[in-house]
């Protein structure tokens, strides 16, 4: 279970995010949906302790996860897809799936060959290089390397973003598989067709503030917050 209570986010001078309380319990899935600029990243960048200062706690199993570092935290289960994919040019699609396995993790992991058979659009595209990838090719190799560890929290950023609408609906598929072994999942979007398909519950953040938290069922009987806060 992922628990943040009370965080605030900034970068130098300037205050992103206010007190955000919100939990991912396990095997859970979550959505956090609001606009351009409304801190959506910079709430994952703050989960993983990779940018922002913060203050308030978050704890994922029980353990403050304070200073400890990205890499670490990784190491406790936690897989993020950041927006930028972060996919390795140079390597091929077969070697950034192998250097995504996590050696120092005591649970089992996937192979690249069994994560390849997994994604099926990858499977041909093993020898091409990483940054000649299309943005949904990359998309899902950024997916699927996420995949190759077995974690127990899925952090997603705007996976579909710019992305063909077949692609899309491939990766509900993809996104419901991995999370139906037991993995949580904390995905931020703009979709909302896509955040209703893979998650039960939604946040709604605007100006760094949430603004709304319910089932997608709640979040239709709220008539307006989706004019106000999220204008999609
Ligand atoms: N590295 C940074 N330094 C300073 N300010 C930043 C930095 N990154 C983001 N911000 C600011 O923080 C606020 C929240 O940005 P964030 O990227 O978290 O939004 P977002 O919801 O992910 O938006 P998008 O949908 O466009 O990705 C914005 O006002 C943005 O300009
Ligand atoms: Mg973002």
């Amino acid at each position: 279970m992922l628990e943040v209570k009370g965080l605030h986010a900034f970068y130098g001078e300037s205050h992103v995010l206010h007190d955000l309380n919100l939990t991912v319990p396990a095997g859970g899935r979550v959505a956090l949906i609001g606009r351009n600029g409304a801190g959506k990243s910079t709430l994952l960048k703050s989960l993983m302790g990779a940018g922002p200062t913060i203050q308030g706690d978050i704890r994922w199993e029980g353990r403050s996860l304070g200073t400890i570092a990205p890499y670490a935290r990784a190491r406790l289960g936690i897989a993020f897809v950041p927006e930028d994919r972060r996919i390795l040019g140079n390597l091929t699609v077969f070697e950034n799936l192998k250097i995504a396995r996590n050696h120092a993790l005591s649970r089992p992991m996937a192979t690249p060959e069994e994560t390849l058979e997994q994604f099926p659009l990858l499977g041909p595209l093993k020898d091409r290089l990483g940054g000649v990838l299309s943005g949904g090719q990359q998309q899902l190799l950024a997916l699927a390397r996420a995949a190759i560890s077995n974690p127990r929290l899925l952090l997603l950023d705007e996976p579909t973003e710019g992305l063909a609408p077949v692609i899309v609906e491939g990766m509900v598929d993809d996104v419901q598989r991995i999370c139906g072994s037991g993995c949580a999942l904390l995905l931020c979007e703009q979709s909302l067709w896509f955040s209703r398909r893979c998650t039960d519950c939604v946040h709604v953040i605007d100006s760094g503030r949430l603004v709304f938290s319910g089932a997608w069922k709640e979040f239709d009987a709220a008539k307006g917050i989706r004019e106000r806060h999220i204008g999609i």
